[in-house]
Formats: structure tokens, sequence, C-alpha cells
């Protein structure tokens, strides 16, 4: 079952059923002021920091789910209604959400009455926008009344959750004309105040939320709704609202636009009052003049959009087929800027309160959006660098606001040096721009013990090598990408953290064979930036710890069918043939065979029939089989969780497209594709009712063979899911993959797949590549023409003109 459809031409997701499965959202805003919205309009607002920042009150996992947003009412006689289905939840005579490109369009229609709200953040503007258009189609004269609603978060969203004891009374509001500001905390030590305001002198306001619902009431049903009149209140303390009123007259086919500002100012110290208690609105109304006519609003939703365009024109493919093209064109690189701007820290599974940016998330989440603006990955990486410590370990998170290394979860993950170094080849691969390795550093965020990038790309090589365990494999720490896998940790003890808590530590032998498989995928690059650096002596240093731990993988980490996944504290075989469950893992086999580990001793192709036979399902490639039926205190997380669900054998959608990466390194371009659908969301639109979260973007996990629901997935948005699958069907399935010297031509398709066009904007230049597979090969490269002319090899040279190559591919 479908709950609404494509529109591709508009680059939009357009539900036509309020009552998805899930609350279906989007995101608004790319760079510092975001907001998150569902197709109801639930959601809230932030500045830069989901944590620190909050502007807007959200009720996490509430009954009913999904409460609290940026609503409105609409009176229309007895009649009160949303446009958005909720909170009122009256039957309306037609619904629909739009969700493009950072903008959300929510249409309803109730009595003759059309109100369509457009929500934005424009671009560089630190406020949303949400122009309401409501127009009369009946004969008669409308008389209505409308009524807005925001909930003011203090800022901090953790403390708004549990400090009720001090909240209850700090609470403070401003009203000037049709503008509310809330200044809670700004007198002593905020430097920001925030504001919602319209565009049109109100019939009366209410700040006091008690007030403005009534003490028992719902979101469904305010009192100041239902007496349809606003009460004028001004909050102290308890819970500070926004809402105005605002009567409308339509004369039949009339419409009438508003346009409601929801902003946030940052005031330096001297210039944070007009007055004695009076705040300086000075920035706040520069941003409202900004958007006080529907023309400037128009106009900064087609710059929006323009900037839209230009970030998808630079990878695009036809390939004939709709699903494919919708994803690679639109919503994978949607959801990579999305993952880029956010990590894992605010969706409707992160709470934003949690963790900050990862990272390894981040690391890899850069390389699905580095092609889009490679300025702000360069950023990135140097900020992500910034927390790393001078030993190559890292924090294994960061707050955005503060860029500083979170300390309650510190670092002790050992894969995470290694992501580094995927971040900053893909950023100089995709550029050319080697001079970010000579950029200076701090570590740990000090800028006194500062050091090259390169130094710290070194430091990230030496941390695996300084960490080796008893075969030679490297030690894992808390946990490799697998945060789950905590093999030091033996907790019995349902109060402490499976990843902090490690009182096995000391002697430990556990060993991660995926890390293992990463340094050899890295370990390589890493050797060949030192070559082009000109640094020989230290690339045939590196080199000779890569060609080790190729031979102490084939020794030590091969099972006889497939590749081993660890070995725990004591030294005992995961992921063995020999372990009664879970004795094939995905997460080795993918990295072991991208590394092509084995591939002439026919290694590479048994693990990936091993993957197949034993992990491969309907519904994707589970982490592990059998799953974990009991909880293993040596293995920790991993066998917590109920079988078939998050990383004990659901489909961990983050790492099927090592797999398909694998499976294209032995050429297997059928299987890939195999893999790529079955996870690929727009292929599942027909099952959202089991698929359950957005068929627009991917989830992280999808329940796996084992579990009571397979198919049904969780944790849609911010997973590492977006950028791996992004890497993996751009570059190496279609195979069009920046390289230091040009874009390498590699593609790996299905035999019936006859062939594909793309456009590929790349260091100032654009190639119109059109690949044909006239044998019906996977992979191969026959032949390569450049604007005419034969180019000798399936790199295409670095043109750097401005200017349209023709670029004729054929394989076989
Ligand atoms: C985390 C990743 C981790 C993955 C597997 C995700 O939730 O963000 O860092 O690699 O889970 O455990």
């Amino acid at each position: 079952m479908k709950f609404g459809h494509f529109d591709d031409k508009n680059r939009e997701y357009v539900i036509t059923n309020p009552q998805t499965p899930w609350p279906w959202i989007n995101y608004l805003g790319n760079e510092d002021f975001f907001s998150l919205i569902s197709n109801t309009a639930g959601g809230y607002t932030f500045y830069k920091d989901a944590k620190f920042r909050r502007l807007t009150r959200y009720r996490y996992n509430n009954v009913p789910m999904d409460s609290g947003g940026k609503y409105f009412y609409i009176k229309d006689n007895d009649t009160v209604w949303s446009p958005g289905w909720k909170p009122c939840k009256t039957k309306l005579d037609k619904y629909e959400c739009r969700h493009g490109m950072n903008y959300t369009n929510i249409l309803g229609e109730k009595n003759g009455v059309t109100a369509s709200v457009l929500y934005f953040v424009p671009l560089k503007t630190w406020a949303e926008i949400q122009k309401l258009t409501l127009t009369n189609n009946t004969k008669e004269i409308k008389k209505l009344k409308v009524f807005s609603f925001v909930e003011w978060c203090l800022w901090n969203a953790a403390s708004d959750m549990e400090n009720f004891q001090r909240n209850f009374s700090t609470g403070e509001v401003e009203i000037e004309g049709s503008v509310i500001y809330h200044k809670t905390e700004y007198k002593e030590r905020r430097d920001h105040y925030a504001y919602y305001s319209v565009n049109v002198p109100v019939s009366g306001y209410d700040t006091d939320r008690e007030s403005f619902f009534g003490l028992y009431n719902g979101f469904d049903e305010p009192q100041v709704v239902a007496d349809g009149k606003s009460k004028n209140t001004e909050a102290h303390g308890w819970s500070p609202i926004a809402s105005h009123y605002i009567e409308v007259e339509l004369k039949p086919g009339e419409s009438k636009d508003f346009v409601f500002v929801l902003g946030y100012v940052e005031n330096k110290e001297d210039e944070k009052w007009e007055s004695k208690n009076i705040i300086n609105k000075k920035k706040a109304k520069d941003t409202i003049s900004r958007f006080n006519t529907v023309e400037k609003v128009d106009a900064a939703l087609a710059d929006l959009r323009k900037y839209w365009d230009n970030l998808l024109s630079i990878y695009s493919v036809n390939s004939g087929d709709d699903k494919l093209d919708r994803m690679v064109n639109i919503w994978n690189q949607y959801q990579c800027m999305i993952t880029f701007c956010f990590s894992r820290s605010a969706s409707f599974f992160e709470s934003g309160i949690g963790r900050g940016m990862g990272f390894r998330d981040s690391n890899q989440d850069l390389t699905g959006f580095v092609h889009q603006i490679p300025e702000r990955a360069r950023e990135r990486i140097i900020d992500i660098a910034s927390t790393q410590f001078p030993d190559g370990g890292c924090y294994h998170q960061y707050q955005p606001l503060t860029k500083r290394g979170n300390n309650d979860i510190g670092g002790g993950f050992n894969d995470d040096p290694l992501w580094l170094i995927l971040g900053t080849v893909s950023y100089i691969k995709e550029t050319g721009d080697f001079g970010i390795l000579e950029e200076m550093v701090p570590f740990d965020n000090d800028i006194s013990v500062s050091r090259t990038l390169f130094d710290h790309l070194t430091v990230s090589f030496d941390h695996v090598i300084n960490n080796l365990g008893p075969h030679g494999l490297p030690l894992i720490g808390r946990a490799d990408w697998n945060d789950c896998l905590n093999l030091n940790c033996f907790s019995n003890d349902p109060n402490e953290s499976f990843q902090t808590t490690e009182n096995k530590t000391e002697g430990s032998k556990a060993e991660s064979v995926m890390i293992a498989g990463l340094f050899v995928v890295y370990g390589r690059d890493y050797v060949e930036l030192c070559k082009r650096l000109g640094k020989n002596d230290e690339a045939a240093r590196a080199q000779k710890h890569v060609d080790t731990m190729v031979d102490v993988i084939k020794k030590h980490g091969w099972d006889g069918s497939w590749f081993l996944r660890a070995y725990d504290y004591y030294g005992k075989k995961i992921g063995s043939d020999e372990n009664e469950e879970a004795k094939i893992f995905i997460e080795s086999n993918g990295w072991c065979t991208m590394a092509g580990i084995g591939k002439e001793e026919g290694m590479c192709t048994k693990a990936l029939d091993s993957v197949k036979e034993r992990l491969d399902s309907k519904y994707g490639i589970v982490l592990n089989n059998p799953a974990f039926t009991k909880y293993y205190i040596e293995y920790g997380e991993i066998s917590s969780y109920p079988a078939g669900y998050k990383e004990n054998a659901g489909v961990f959608c983050h790492n099927n497209p090592w797999i398909m990466i694998g499976e294209t390194v032995v050429g297997n371009g059928n299987r890939a594709w195999e893999y790529y659908k079955k996870i690929c969301p727009s292929y599942l639109e027909e099952i959202s009712e089991l698929h359950k979260t957005e068929p627009y973007v991917y989830a992280q996990m999808v329940a796996g063979k084992d579990a009571f629901k397979p198919g049904e997935a969780k944790n849609s948005w911010l997973t590492g899911t977006a950028s791996w699958n992004f890497y993996a069907v751009t570059q190496y399935m279609l195979g069009v993959r920046p390289d230091y010297d040009g874009l390498l031509i590699d593609p790996c398709i299905p035999t019936d797949m006859k062939g594909f066009t793309i456009t590929r904007k790349f260091r100032g230049a654009t190639y119109n590549i059109e690949v044909a597979n006239p044998n019906g090969t996977n992979k191969g490269v026959l032949e390569v023409i450049v604007d005419g002319k034969p180019n000798n090899s399936n790199l295409l040279p670095v043109f750097g003109d401005g200017k349209e190559h023709k670029v004729k591919v054929v394989l076989g």
C-alpha cells in the first residue's frame, strides 16, 4: 500500500494520506538554522545544535505520536481544523503534503476553504518562513479565525525536559505589534533570543500555554480557539508559547497570504538591550522585513530551488529506470546533505539531545556529500581532525556548537582513526586539493599542539599498528564500526553503558578482522598519498604494514568459507563455523572483499557466496547469522537485541553497500544490483505499510529474517546508509569514480542493463557520459571515446576548462 507518490519533476514526495505508518518527515535548512517537519506539521526548530540551541519544544515518543509542531488552527464557524490534519484531526476534504528539497508544503481543504502552508528556511537565514495561503472556493463570503501556534523550548533541550523546579519560573517574553519574542535567560548568560512574527496586524495573541489550551485540553482543542478569541496573555514562567490570532474575511474565489517568520538572533554583549529589560530587536526586524511580502518569500524559495538545481546537477543519471534515477538524482543525494549536516543528532529516532557529530559517522557521511559543496567538506574534515588525540585515537563524538570532543563518550573505538583517511582522500580525489594536507590542525582542540593534516593521517595509520593483538590483527578497543560488538565490556549491570564500561580492557586479546580489512583499504590509500607527496620512505614503511596485514588476515582471519569477524577477549573466534550462533558476519566480509584479500585464491568469491547463502534475505543482507538468541556477556550489546533487530541480525542498511562494492570487485554486477534494489527505498514504496518509514530515504535498519516482522524499517534519515549507498551505486556500480588524476570509468552492472547516460561535473568541466552494454556484460571497459577521439584508458582526463565533453563508453 502506498500513502502518496513521487513527483520527480518537482523533486517532491507527495503524501496524500496523512495517516502514514509513521511520521514521514523532512528537513528545512541546510547550514545553521534547521527544522524537522513531519507530514502533519509536527517537529521542532533549532540553531546549529539540537541540544543547546533548541527554539521550539518537542515531545518524543508521545501519545499520540508526533505531538507538538508548527500548527495552524482555522475556525470556520463551529468547525476547527488544521491544514496538516493534525492536531485537530478534523476530517479534511483534501490533504496533501509535498516534501521537497529543504521545503515542505502542507495543504488542507475543508468546507470550501483551502489552507496551504509552505515551510522553508531561506538560504543564509536564521529563520523559518511559513507562508499560509487561504483560499475561499465557495460562492459565499467566508469569515475565518486563524490561530498560529509554536511552543518555545527553554534553549537547552535536555534540561528543558527535566529541571522543572527552575524552568517553571524562568520563562520570559516580549510582545510588540505582531511579533512575539522569547527571551528566557537573555538577561544573564545568553546572547540570543527567538521570535515569531506575522506580516499583518493581529487581533490578539497568547504567550502563556495553559491560558491558550486550558489546563485539561490537548493540542487538538485549544480553549482559545474554541472560544474564538485570544486572551492576550503575557507569559511569566511556566511554559511560554507564541500564538497569533488573525481574523480573515475572504470573498468568493479570493486568496490571502500571510507570512510568518520564526527566527533566531544573536546580539553582542553591548548591543543586547534597547532600553532597560527591553531587548534589542533590530536584527529580528531586519530579517522580518526581508520576508514581509509574498514576492520576497517566493523569490527566496526560488533561490533555494536554484541552489538545489545546482547541487543536483553535479551527478545525474538517466537509466530509464525511474526508481533508480530518482534515488541517485534526487533523494539519495538529498539525504547525504542531511546526514552531512546532522550526523546522528536530530531525527525522529535521534532526540537531538544524545549524540552530537560522530567521528566515524561524519567522515563516512562526507563521501556522499563532498561533490556537492567541497568547501564545506573541507571545513568538516578539519573540524573532525581537530578532535583527534596525538596518538591517533579520537573522541568518538563532538558537539556541533562547540566543535569539542564529547567527554561522556570519550574515545577508544579503534576503527575511528581510519575513517579520517577515507574522508580526506574522498575530498582530495574530488577536488585535487592536496593543499588540505598542509593545513595545521590541533589535537584535542589545543592549537599549541597542532600538526599538519597529513600528520594526522599518519597517526591514524599508526594507531592501528600500535594497537595490534596476539594474532597481529587490530585490537578492537571499545568497539569497531559495530558499536554493539563490545568485546571488553562484560557488563552484568543494566545501569551501565555497553560502550563506555570496559572492565576487561587490560590484557585484552579482542581483535577485529573488520578493522584489519578497513586498514588494508585505507592503508593503501595512505600509501598512495605518500607516494604522490614524494614521501617514498614513508610509503614503503606503510606498504610493509599493509602487506603484513593482508597475510595476517589470510592466516588468522579466514574461516574456510568466509572471513572471521573477530577474536574475543579470550582469543576465541567470532563469526566462525565453530560458533554456535552468529557463525558469519557481514562487516569483515564486506571489508576484506572490498580490499580484494585473497581474490586470486578465490577467497573473495567464496566469502561473497557464503554471504549470499547465509546472510541474504528478502529485505536485504542481515548483519549476522544465525541471530544470537541469548546474551553473551563477552560479546556485549550485540547479543542483547532480540533476534533480527539492529546489530543482532537486522538488515543494517549501512553495511549492505560494502557487500555490493565487494561484488563489483569480483565483477558480479547482477548480485550487486540485486542487493541494491532490496534496500533502496524507492523500490519499496509499494510495501510502505510494512516498511513503515519514508519511501524516499534510507532507514538505518530493516528487521531481518529472524525478526517478528521482517521488512519493517526503523531509524530513517540519519544513517551512514545514505552516503554508502550513494558511493556504491554512483562510483562502483554505475562506476563513475573521482580519482586523483581524473574520472575513472568502471561500471559494474547487471547483464540485462543495456546502458545509461551520466552527467558529471568534475573539477570545472562537465562530462556527458554515455555507457553502452551491447554484449550484456557485467564489467569491463572495451572502448572509451572522448570528444570523438579514442582515450587509451578508462581514466578521463581533468579538463578544467569550463566546457562540456562528450564521452562514449562501450562495455565488453
Ligand atoms: C552509529 C554508527 C555505528 C553503527 C553500527 C550507528 O547507529 O551511528 O557509528 O557504526 O550504528 O553500530
